[in-house]
């Protein structure tokens, strides 16, 4: 597979992109007290449906839905339900990908609901910017390691831990192509990036351990010790002098 993608390929990327931002942006506005996270997955699927894309999270290995809706303890990919209401305090990650004229965009924020207790609100900043710590230096030539370290690095700095079972990874026609993208290791360690490459960083941030447990349901990934996680994600272009947000 060719990770550097071409002048061509990265305009389509983008658009790709814009619509996901847009349709987390859309879902975020109907978040609040006593919306059903099955009521969201409609809300995305019309969206993006509306706006010419595709859903690549809906039958993507026989997921159910167009978005992961993972609340509290949950920290990746909960399926959407009708009897799941969201609570004054909860708070909720919402992670999708659009697929747009053959390329797909990937990103994820964590959402507050209401009143969320203030310890609860400072992980999910925390994890937001362990992202930015992680890209902050990258650009054509670093390492997806350098990625790694930065993240791991900032988050168990403020006392949380990050979740080493899933990671992100690189995008273009599929939703998961090479590299992966680690939220922890070493700085240095792992494959080089080089300019072209589009790539997914997605720290998954535990505020106490960083143990999982996989449900049942075969999808949903939520903390061991019944703690909250906070998960952000964007889609980033690795060019010569740095990187470029695309979500
Ligand atoms: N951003 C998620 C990931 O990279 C998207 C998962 S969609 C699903 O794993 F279809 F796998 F649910
Ligand atoms: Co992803």
């Amino acid at each position: 597979m060719r990770l550097v993608k071409s002048e061509d390929e990265i305009e389509k990327i983008k658009r790709a992109c814009r619509l996901t931002a847009d349709t987390i942006k859309e879902v975020g506005k109907h978040i609040r007290v006593g919306v059903s996270t099955k009521e969201l997955d409609e809300v995305a699927y019309r969206y993006i449906k509306a706006h010419g894309g595709k859903p690549a999270c809906l039958g993507y290995n026989g997921f159910p839905a167009s978005i992961c809706a993972s609340i509290n303890d949950e920290i990746v990919h909960g399926i959407p339900k009708d009897y799941r209401k969201l609570k004054d305090g909860d708070i909720i990650t919402i992670d999708l990908v659009v697929k747009l004229d053959g390329f797909c965009g990937d990103s994820a924020r964590t959402f507050l609901v209401g009143n969320v207790d203030p310890a609860v609100r400072k992980l999910v900043e925390v994890t937001e910017q362990s992202f930015f710590e992680g890209i902050k230096d990258i650009k054509s030539g670093s390492y997806v390691g350098d990625i790694s370290s930065a993240v791991q690095t900032y988050v168990e700095k403020h006392g949380y831990s990050v979740v080493r079972e899933l990671e992100g990874h690189g995008i273009g026609h599929s939703m998961h192509e090479p590299p992966e993208v680690p939220n922890f290791g070493h700085a240095g360690g792992g494959e080089k990036l080089v300019s072209g490459m589009t790539i997914c960083v997605e720290p998954m941030v535990n505020m106490g351990r960083r143990d999982v447990v996989f449900l049942d349901d075969g999808w949903t990934c939520v903390t061991k010790d019944g703690l909250p996680a906070s998960h952000y994600e964007n889609t980033i272009l690795i060019r010569d002098d740095g990187v470029e947000i695309l979500t």
